[in-house]
């Protein structure tokens, strides 16, 4: 059985607060550790509380940080760069059509930040809307996110979905694909039965704790 990948995209939600509370109910109902490896992934502030969340709770997640700066060290004010992320994070999302739709994203800069985050010794995870997004050189990991599906509750159909990772594993040598769009604890077990797709990408069902921790358990 494969172990899939889970990766919980928060995006621009929860303080403090709610993330010592999200962490206590998870914590409550989530059970021994599964087979799922899971990726957590906070705003940068929040980083080293889920840090401290993750280990107090012995959940064995990693964190991963949804941005990052395309530019090295220096003086780029606002900027998180990879090396600073280094001490927080194993993975960095990147090109994800939020991104690239509110902040003018350009390939040319998604693909600078995967060189910044690979020279850190990071793992990208490289964002897709269809089989035409461009890809950068040597990428690991690929999330196939149909715009559509993206917080509408109207998710890609798993048939859909396996053949276009199945078309980023073939044609594109990619080791990993993932799928994510409106994936949530009742659905996440007919994306995860394709066997193009390695795991997925909840943002929405990442908020609750319950909701999340059954999605976990179902994966
Ligand atoms: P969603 O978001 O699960 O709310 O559709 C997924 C994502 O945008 O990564």
């Amino acid at each position: 059985m494969k172990a899939p990948l889970i990766i919980g995209n928060w995006k621009s939600h929860k303080s403090v607060s709610e993330v010592k509370k999200w962490f206590a109910e998870l914590a409550s109902v989530i059970g021994s550790p599964n087979h799922a490896e899971v990726v957590l992934c906070p705003s940068y502030q929040l980083l080293s509380l889920c840090e401290q969340e993750v280990s107090r709770h012995q959940l064995h997640w990693k964190l991963g940080a949804q941005n990052v700066s395309p530019f090295p060290e220096g003086k780029h004010t606002g900027e998180v760069n990879a090396t600073q992320l280094k001490d927080f994070v194993q993975y960095v999302l990147i090109g994800h059509s939020e991104r690239r739709n509110e902040f003018h994203e350009t390939a040319e800069m998604l693909f600078e930040k995967v060189k910044r985050v690979q020279e850190a010794g990071l793992t990208p995870i490289f964002f897709v809307q269809g089989e035409d997004t461009p890809l950068p050189p040597s990428i690991g990991i690929v999330a196939y996110e149909p715009v559509f599906a993206i917080g509408t509750g109207n998710p890609d159909t798993p048939e859909d979905a396996e053949k276009v990772a199945h078309y980023f594993k073939t044609v594109k040598k990619v080791p990993k694909v993932l799928y994510g769009g409106s994936v949530d604890e009742k659905n996440v077990n007919l994306f995860m039965s394709c066997s193009s797709i390695d795991g997925i990408v909840p943002g929405t069902a990442s908020l609750d704790p319950v909701g999340f921790a059954h999605l976990v358990q179902n994966a």
